[in-house]
């Protein structure tokens, strides 16, 4: 069984004394064009083991028919609050929910919730839910950046909503834009992270962190770089996790070639110099940053315009390498806010906790994850397994386990170090 399956069905038999209890969860579908996504996402659900009830808007079924969402979900589907009254569904489904997720979110449904309007069964529902709620909205781009829509994404968002950022890219028609539903699978990936911690209230809402991802490359001709092995999977679940307790995530991406997680900002770059441009500019503003990017310590001091050919009878000329700046040093000795709380990380070979300490003295950050590099950990794979050492002198081990498992214990730190 998937492990968040496990921990999720777990942790909900636990808390009702039961030996396994399917999460419940309310998939709210509003009438947008991405209506038809939501059923990927529903099968998503309810694959992985979720209870499901489907409640569109009367508008969602002019994109995606009731019949669909029913024999989807296996229940019966109203968008009025008149249907089975002796069951009292606007309050009851609701109440029973773990996680209500609205995707798409319209304009019109994200205003409606802003403002308490209770005219469906949607939106009766969200009126009644004391569980986690999630908004992915869609929309085209001058709908999603007009005031209105963004003050009310404010306000739900200020209530402890999670409103996942829109995605860029082809909207309806030719357009394109920000305001596309991100990938399903994304929204899953906020869905099952909410679910597993089972948190009402996300504990980074309100705040911006920035995570840089991937490895950086230092071109020495026009086809060939010094590059190293990291895929950015780590950083990746760092930002996924982030964004599913409320936080306002920048992602600054070397390289990784992987898709933009949900409700996340991406910056993607190339360089370590780039990189640390881009680490600067958001950490303006930030409450937090997590470097989990391997960025190259040195750049070859020339780039060949044209492509270095081999000459016959000559040796290679040999490349001369510069320093790239230390931007964790830099961030750390220079913090763009008053209590910005620093993260490194630092792959080691060999006596990895000395080594450890020594570089998390060196760099003034907050806190260092270290991990060693070897078989099947680290570089590329889906699990890690690290210990964080605290500038207070703490050190957290962080047993095997997936990435995200490791994304999470960091982000503890870190609100706890917030706070
Ligand atoms: C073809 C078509 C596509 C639409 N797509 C969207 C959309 O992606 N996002 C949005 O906010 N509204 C969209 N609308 C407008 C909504 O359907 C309209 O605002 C409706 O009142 C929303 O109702 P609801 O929020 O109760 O579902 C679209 C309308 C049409 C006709």
């Amino acid at each position: 069984m998937d492990p968040y399956v496990a921990v999720v069905r777990c942790q909900y038999g636990e808390r009702r004394g039961e030996t396994v209890d399917k999460p419940k969860v309310v998939l709210g579908v509003s009438g947008g064009i991405a209506a038809y996504k939501a059923c990927e996402l529903l099968r998503r659900l309810t694959e992985s083991g979720h209870d499901v009830r489907v409640v569109p808007t009367a508008s969602a079924l002019h994109f995606v028919g009731a019949a669909t969402w029913s024999a989807l979900s296996g229940k019966p589907v109203s968008t009025e609050v008149w249907d089975d009254v002796h069951e009292v569904p606007h309050v009851r489904i609701g109440q029973h929910a773990d996680l209500v997720v609205v995707a798409p979110a319209t304009a019109d449904t994200l205003a409606k919730a802003a403002h308490g309007l209770a005219d469906d069964l949607l939106t009766n529902t969200l009126l009644t839910a004391r569980c986690p709620v999630v908004f992915a909205p869609a929309m085209h781009t001058e709908m999603w950046e007009h005031p209105a829509t963004q003050e009310n994404v404010q306000t739900l968002r200020r209530r402890g909503a999670i409103v996942i950022e829109p995605a860029v890219g082809r909207l309806t028609g030719v357009d394109t834009g920000k305001g596309r539903l991100p990938e399903p699978a994304e929204i899953f990936e906020v869905c099952r992270r909410v679910l597993a911690r089972g948190v009402t209230e996300p504990d980074l809402k309100g705040r911006h962190v920035v995570v840089s991802a991937g490895g950086t490359r230092e071109p020495l001709d026009p086809v060939r770089f010094l590059g190293n092995r990291s895929s950015g999977k780590q950083g990746y679940a760092l930002a996924r996790t982030a964004a599913a307790r409320g936080a306002r995530v920048t992602l600054v991406a070397a390289n990784t070639g992987m898709p933009d997680p949900a409700g996340v900002d991406v910056v993607p770059v190339g360089t370590a110099v780039q990189l640390r441009e881009a680490v600067l500019k958001a950490a303006a503003d930030a409450d937090a940053v997590v470097m989990a990017a391997a960025v190259a310590d040195f750049r070859p001091q020339t780039y060949a315009t044209g492509k270095i050919k081999k000459k016959d009878g000559q040796d290679p000329e040999p490349i001369v390498l510069v320093r790239n700046p230390d931007i964790l040093a830099e961030i750390s000795a220079e913090r763009a806010r008053p209590g910005q709380v620093i993260v490194g990380f630092a792959a080691e070979t060999d006596d990895v906790l000395a080594n450890g300490r020594t570089k998390l003295r060196r760099k003034g950050c907050d806190l260092l994850v270290v991990n060693e590099v070897g078989e099947r950990k680290t570089f590329g794979s889906e699990e890690n397994e690290a210990v964080v050492l605290g500038a207070d002198g703490s050190e957290t081990p962080v047993p095997h386990g997936p990435k995200e498992f490791l994304a999470e214990t960091v982000w503890d730190l870190v609100a706890q170090r917030l706070t």
